[in-house]
């Protein structure tokens, strides 16, 4: 299947490490010209190369920090200004689990604003600066990385990622009449480059194997494994295709099957 994406324009937020890295390289594979952002500079350039060495196309580190509304309103202008358009918007940067972590009542008021500001703000903005662009053009696709612990009580990360989801759904029906889509898509427990460490400090504190440990903390899905980001990279590039105009408002779970709920 040709996604019908060669020529388009992605900006990746987050796109240095993990899951926003994987997702650049697939979208660059495509034949997209990428923009990623991160608030590191060394780390970004050195993903930039990468990806762009192994595709051999163009990938445009932009190094931003995207809780700062002018930054994130800078990092779309230079995604247009480099390449004469935005297509497709990946909001991805965040803090897998979030900073307000325990039980609710030891969460500190600043750790649980921050998790809420944090993702959504720096996604509505973002959004909203993209689908400007994304008006003119008459197309635009727009792809809200959220986490499967919105579909579980007992985080604070939880109740963000569900605000997420409002705010998606929000996005799609006021931007439908442009050509724009907006979905979200819920990573559960995903294979990054911090995985082997969390894995060997558990296996460590209880004692077992890092085998055994990782069995234990990510096997507990209909496949029977942890996720790789570049299978999350996958679902969101299918839905930065032309092709996934059908789908909009939506959540995908791309977490192997993480939970036993119903969900319809
Ligand atoms: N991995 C999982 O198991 C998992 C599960 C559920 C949901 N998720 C969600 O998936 C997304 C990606 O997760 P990941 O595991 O791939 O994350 P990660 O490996 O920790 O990478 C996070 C990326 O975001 C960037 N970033 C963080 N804060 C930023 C800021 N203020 N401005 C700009 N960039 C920023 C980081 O670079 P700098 O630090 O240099 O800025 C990095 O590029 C997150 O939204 C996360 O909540 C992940």
């Amino acid at each position: 299947m040709d996604l019908q994406l060669a020529g388009k324009v992605a900006l990746v937020t987050g796109g240095s490490v993990g899951i926003g890295k994987a997702t650049a390289l697939q979208l660059s594979q495509e034949g997209v010209g990428v923009a990623i952002c991160a608030r590191t500079r060394e780390t970004l350039e050195a993903a930039a190369n990468e990806i762009s060495q192994q595709t051999g196309g163009r990938v445009l580190p932009v190094p931003t920090d995207t809780t700062v509304p002018e930054q994130v309103n800078a990092m779309v202008q230079t995604t247009v200004d480099a390449f004469g358009r935005l297509d497709i918007l990946v909001n991805n940067a965040g803090r897998p689990g979030g900073q307000a972590t325990g039980p609710l009542s030891e969460v500190s008021d600043e750790d649980a604003m921050e998790d809420i500001t944090f993702k959504f703000m720096t996604y509505l903005r973002s959004s909203r600066a993209a689908a400007e662009h994304m008006k003119r053009q008459g197309f635009g696709r727009i792809i809200n990385v959220g986490g499967l612990a919105g579909r579980n009580v007992g985080t604070i990360a939880g109740a963000r990622n569900l605000a997420i989801t409002h705010l998606t759904k929000n996005l799609s029906v006021e931007l439908g009449q442009y050509g724009i889509t907006a979905n979200v898509v819920h990573p559960g427990g995903t294979r990054t480059e911090r995985t082997a460490g969390l894995v060997a400090a558990e296996a460590q504190k209880r004692g077992i194997s890092e085998a055994e440990a990782e069995k234990q903390m990510y096997g507990d899905t209909a496949i029977r494994r942890i996720v790789d980001a570049e299978e999350v990279g996958y679902v969101i590039t299918f839905l930065a295709s032309p092709l996934s105009v059908s789908v909009t408002g939506e959540v995908i779970a791309a977490g192997g099957g993480s939970g036993r709920a119903l969900y319809i």
